[in-house]
């Protein structure tokens, strides 16, 4: 989403300057052309040669430095039409002010002036500023100006106090910044996640588990609600990013996501089914924890066949589109062409989980798409983010 997107980080003088730094990473990640400016007093807390290091762009400091580094005659006007998305974190109760109310006396708020794109606003300050009313005017006058300004998370404040004032957690600066870049084409469909590998418990302590770490099916349910689905994510992990488009409920075992699923999957139109299901839980789960006995080396745990939940739910589909994983460490395409067929499922993302930086645990993944007289199609190695985008993109090109 965020591909060869201009964004241009303004970066105003607080404590929190050194957030901005893994904002910039994430935007050149994402493969986003970051243009830092920096205001005066941002530079006393971080140099611009870091963040020129890290979005790989001198950073701009005042009108002098852009005109001096630019061929452009009026480089703040080329570069409020070059920004396609306008960042403004950590953003001071001072450039707050300025901006409300149209003051322009560096290159940060005179660019910003002229910048008809869209801006989002992360302000950070001491509680008792945040609070104070001439600033609350402002940003209100942000809000009539249709500027989208993201209220600070609470938590310890550089001077020692706890209140509000802190800038939100990275992820969810991220969250922010693509919401801005997606439209809500699938409001109105309801969708169902599976996410996580389940645990079938030994015992009150131990239990039978797998290495997911559920960030496929997180990402998948993120990006639906931020393109607008109501979004029910089944999960075995709690994911701290969550939008009011989706309705967590945390579920341990195979058998209470099958439950679960059971109860849901009528009201919805697509069922993404990304969850790890132990294939296995143990015959008896013991009460207490179990203790090791000095004159034994064996240990036995006999294993009762859980539920297929996919194979079973497509029994009751009406007119859901199912979407099926299979995660393999050979035979990638023959296997998951089995899976489709004896799951009777509309597609299956299939990964090998056996390669560096595809399935379990880590932050990519590269898909193989198998649907039913289709041939097989191969998306390159992404972050699983991106795949989760390429994803809702092909349903809603190709199916809804
Ligand atoms: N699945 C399921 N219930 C199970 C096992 C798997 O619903 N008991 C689902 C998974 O969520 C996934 C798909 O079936 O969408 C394929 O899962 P995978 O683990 O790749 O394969 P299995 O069906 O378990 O088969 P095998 O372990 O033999 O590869």
């Amino acid at each position: 989403m965020l591909k060869d997107k201009h964004v241009t980080l303004y970066v105003s003088g607080g404590i929190a300057v050194y957030k901005a730094l893994g904002v910039v990473r994430e935007l050149v990640k994402a493969k986003a052309q970051v243009q830092v400016v920096m205001t005066e007093a941002a530079q006393r807390f971080v140099t611009p040669l870091t963040f020129a290091t890290l979005s790989q762009r001198p950073v701009l400091t005042d009108n002098f430095s852009a005109q001096s580094s630019s061929d452009d005659f009026i480089p703040h006007i080329k570069l409020a039409r070059w920004t396609d998305l306008a960042i403004i974190l950590p953003a001071t109760a001072n450039i707050i002010g300025k901006i409300a109310n149209g003051i322009a006396d560096d290159l940060a708020t005179t660019t910003l002036l002229a910048t008809a794109a869209p801006k989002i606003v992360f302000p950070a300050m001491n509680t008792t500023m945040w609070e104070n009313p001439a600033v609350q005017k402002n940003l209100r006058t942000l809000d009539l100006m249709d500027m989208t300004v993201i209220e600070p998370a609470s938590g310890f404040l550089a001077e020692g106090e706890i209140g509000k004032g802190r800038l939100p957690e990275l992820t969810n600066i991220m969250v922010e910044i693509y919401k801005t870049f997606t439209k809500p084409v699938l409001a109105g469909t309801n969708v169902v996640v599976t996410a996580g590998g389940t645990k079938e418990a030994i015992d009150p302590v131990r239990f039978i588990g797998n290495k997911s770490s559920g960030k496929m099916g997180i990402a998948l349910a993120n990006v639906a609600a931020d393109m607008g689905a109501h979004v029910t994510l089944i999960s075995t992990v709690h994911d701290p990013i969550s939008s009011p488009n989706i309705e967590e409920v945390h579920v341990s075992t195979a058998i209470e996501m099958q439950k679960k699923l059971e109860e849901v999957f009528p009201i919805n139109d697509v069922l993404v089914m990304a969850a790890a299901v132990s294939d296995f839980r143990p015959v008896h789960q013991a009460d207490q924890k179990i203790k090791k006995n000095n004159d034994q080396d064996i240990y036995t745990i006999n294993l009762q066949k859980n539920p297929d939940i996919l194979k079973e739910i497509s029994k009751k589909k009406t007119n859901q589109f199912i979407v099926g994983f299979a995660a393999e460490t050979e035979n990638l395409i023959p296997y998951a062409q089995k899976k489709l067929k004896e799951k009777n499922v509309d597609m299956i993302l299939a990964n090998d989980v056996s390669k560096t930086g595809s399935g379990f645990n880590v932050d990519t993944n590269e898909i193989t798409v198998i649907q039913p007289e289709k041939d097989p199609v191969t998306w390159p190695l992404m972050s699983k983010s991106d795949v989760a985008a390429k994803f809702w993109e092909y349903y809603q090109n190709n199916v809804k």
